[in-house]
């Protein structure tokens, strides 16, 4: 006997990753942008490449039609209230980099898109693909470029994103991905794997 409340589908996929994605225009004297975009995700490994889905009638649109690249940019905890804000106004009204206290920084392989210097990390596209969905048109870019923060990085090398307390949403609620729970093939683990591995991620934040 089935538990479950059937409803119209709706974009119930939760949690999804907030992120910030910067972009900018061809002309010589362009302004960056900010966007924010919950419609995101990893679509291919080798090479990495991300899709985001936005809506014709965002300023952002042109821009990256135009300029043919995006960067996105993850969002810590410390950003939430400025990723919220990149996604209720519009940069048509507002300059959403001095609004947000964010600071423009080359990213690489990019011509003219900057990364935000105040997030955890970036990847920097290409589009490589434009496909017309419906409400928005989804961008897949090749991944040329990323950054992640010196701090994120372990004396071994070892890198922890989970210490940058990385923005989920659910819905309507911004929610911060931190409690480790395993790692990728965790369930097969040896035992002293298991414990060193855990270990490392009880470290400081
Ligand atoms: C959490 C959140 C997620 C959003 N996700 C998307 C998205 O995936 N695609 C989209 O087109 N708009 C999305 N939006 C709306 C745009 O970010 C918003 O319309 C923004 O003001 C557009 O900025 P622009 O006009 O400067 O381009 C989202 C807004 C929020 C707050």
């Amino acid at each position: 006997m089935s538990t479950f409340r059937e409803l119209d589908p709706f974009t119930m996929l939760s949690p999804v990753p907030a992120v910030m994605v910067s972009c900018c225009d061809t002309a010589e004297l362009a302004k960056p942008n900010i966007i924010t975009i919950a419609w995101v995700g990893t679509v291919n490994s080798d090479p990495p490449m991300v899709s985001i889905s936005v809506q014709k009638r965002r300023y952002s649109y042109d821009m990256i039609v135009n300029s043919g690249e995006f960067v996105v940019n993850l969002v810590g905890a410390k950003q939430c209230m400025a990723m919220d804000y990149c996604g209720v106004k519009s940069g048509r009204d507002c300059d959403k980099w001095a609004d947000c206290h964010l600071t423009p920084v080359p990213a690489k392989g990019m011509a003219r898109t900057p990364a935000i210097a105040e997030c955890p990390g970036y990847l920097a596209c290409k589009v490589r693909h434009t496909i017309e969905l419906g409400s928005h048109v989804m961008f897949i870019g090749e991944a040329v470029g990323c950054g992640v923060q010196e701090t994120l990085f372990d004396e071994d090398g070892s890198m922890h994103l989970e210490r940058a307390e990385l923005v989920t949403k659910a819905h309507g609620v911004y929610q911060k991905a931190t409690d480790v729970l395993g790692f990728f093939g965790y369930s097969v683990a040896r035992p002293d794997v298991l414990k060193r591995r855990m270990a490392t991620y009880k470290r400081k934040k």
